[in-house]
């Protein structure tokens, strides 16, 4: 695993951002699976920056979002495919019939849905962040995993970490769509990127040693052969990283 240690979570983003130009300049038509979240929103502003300097060309990109809250329709501000039109998509040259971001409606029509566009479009590269329980994608702590799309109940660790985009906790739906773990692990090249204390934990049972467990799930990461980790250097000091 390739560690990159950044001086701030600014750099951060510009580092996570030049992997994901360099996957584009390699293949002009490229499958990007995105993520959403806080940490995510710095890696959108530079790419839309370097798309406005006339650096990259998103025409021919296609996307493919990693989960939606169920019962939160795409057109509800609150939805994921609302963060990546007004964070990303609206701001580039993208097609957005060549985005996908789950729906929260119709739970089982959207898994059939979802597991046929993985399908059709090998992701050549997967931005991930990571929750502060380890989760990716929606991907929570459990005893097993999914490899494939499914429905999964929040953990209480998700919800209260997420109540700080909606009004309240109570507001924060209980379940969601998310990839599984297999579909997150065939992506070609996988970019994690995390800031903040709380994910020191997660980070350095990534980083530190060689368990793989269900428990914290970004551990899986550890079976790619081709991930990279951007994080600062407080976080990494954090999670005692060296
Ligand atoms: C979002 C997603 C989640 C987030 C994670 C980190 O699509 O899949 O795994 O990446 O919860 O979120 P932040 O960056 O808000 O801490």
């Amino acid at each position: 695993m390739k560690v990159i240690i950044t001086q701030e979570y600014h750099e951060t983003c510009i580092k996570a951002a030049e992997i994901i130009l360099q996957t584009i300049s390699e293949k002009q038509n490229a499958v990007l699976g995105l993520a959403t979240g806080g940490t995510a929103i710095g890696v959108y502003e530079v790419l839309a920056r370097e798309y406005r300097s006339g650096k990259v060309d998103f025409s021919e990109v296609s996307t493919i979002n990693l989960d939606e809250y169920i019962g939160i329709d795409p057109t509800n501000p609150q939805s994921y495919r609302c963060y990546m039109d007004n964070l990303f998509f609206n701001k580039v040259n993208i097609k957005k019939e060549n985005t996908y971001v789950p729906s929260g409606n119709c739970p089982e029509k959207e898994i059939e849905k979802f597991t046929e566009i993985l399908l059709k479009k090998k992701l050549d590269l997967q931005l991930l962040g990571v929750g502060v329980n380890g989760h990716i994608g929606f991907n929570e702590p459990n005893e097993k995993l999914h490899a494939d799309v499914h429905i999964v109940k929040l953990d209480e660790a998700t919800i209260e970490s997420n109540a700080r985009f909606f009004k309240s906790k109570e507001e924060v739906p209980k379940t969601a769509i998310t990839m599984g773990v297999g579909d997150i692990l065939k992506a070609k090249e996988i970019v994690l990127v995390a800031t903040g204390a709380k994910k020191a934990n997660v980070i350095s049972k990534l980083l530190l040693d060689d368990e793989v467990t269900t428990q914290i799930p970004c551990t899986l990461l550890k079976l790619h052969p081709n991930v990279t980790v951007v994080i600062d250097k407080a976080l990494a000091n954090m999670a005692g990283i060296r």
